[in-house]
């Protein structure tokens, strides 16, 4: 993802987290840590062929990295997009970039209530380890808290039938080191 990506993601952000979208702000904050010796963060979006010959966004995903422990950010898939095996290569995507960061393990939050990103996580190896009482707001919504040790060790599940990829995953550029998420960021992974 680079700057140029921000508009269109904002776009999907709407459509993807009504209830919680990040603000333009936050994304230009999280890919300003993505780029040169220090960063700390890799945010990827995925394209597909346009209506008008360019290429449309359907899906993104960002990495944060913190003193060897991975977050998963973000990630989505537009609706007419899904089910195609994008959100596995997305996040195959961050867990090697977790891998490259040198974490050990890689964290994230996810709603009680999302079973689509829950079975996602599951795949690839992710295990339950808490709960976030009332993490997502509005709505009081709790956060199930999930690990991955080892990410270099996970494996890409094989999707369960033909797909219909789009074109590429495109990532920003960036090289390992840490910090923390953004204070009173929800992450969205
Ligand atoms: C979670 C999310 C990113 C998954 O994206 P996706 O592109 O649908 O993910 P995948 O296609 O890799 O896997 C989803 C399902 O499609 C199935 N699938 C994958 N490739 C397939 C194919 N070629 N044919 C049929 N089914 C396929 C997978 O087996 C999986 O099945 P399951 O529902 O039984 O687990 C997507 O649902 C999403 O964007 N949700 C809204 C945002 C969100 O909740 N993000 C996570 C916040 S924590």
């Amino acid at each position: 993802m680079r700057w140029w990506d921000v508009e269109p993601v904002l776009g999907l952000e709407r459509v993807l987290f009504p209830e919680d979208a990040w603000s333009a702000g936050l994304f230009w904050s999280e890919l300003a840590h993505a780029r040169g010796p220090g960063a700390t963060r890799r945010y990827l979006v995925a394209e597909a062929p346009g209506d008008g010959g360019g290429q449309s966004l359907v899906g993104y995903g960002g990495l944060a990295a913190v003193g060897g422990t991975g977050d998963i950010q973000t990630i989505g898939v537009l609706p007419s997009w899904r089910r195609a095996g994008l959100g596995a290569r997305l996040l195959g995507e961050l867990l090697a970039t977790a891998a490259e960061f040198g974490c050990h393990e890689v964290m994230l939050e996810v709603r009680v209530d999302n079973a689509p990103a829950q079975r996602l996580y599951e795949r690839f190896g992710f295990t339950r380890i808490g709960m976030r009482r009332g993490y997502y707001q509005p709505g009081n919504v709790d956060a199930l808290v999930m690990r991955l040790e080892n990410p270099a060790a996970a494996r890409t599940p094989s999707p369960p039938g033909p797909a219909n990829p789009p074109d590429s995953v495109n990532s920003s550029d960036s090289s390992p080191t840490s910090t923390n998420p953004p204070q009173g960021t929800k992450t969205h992974g």
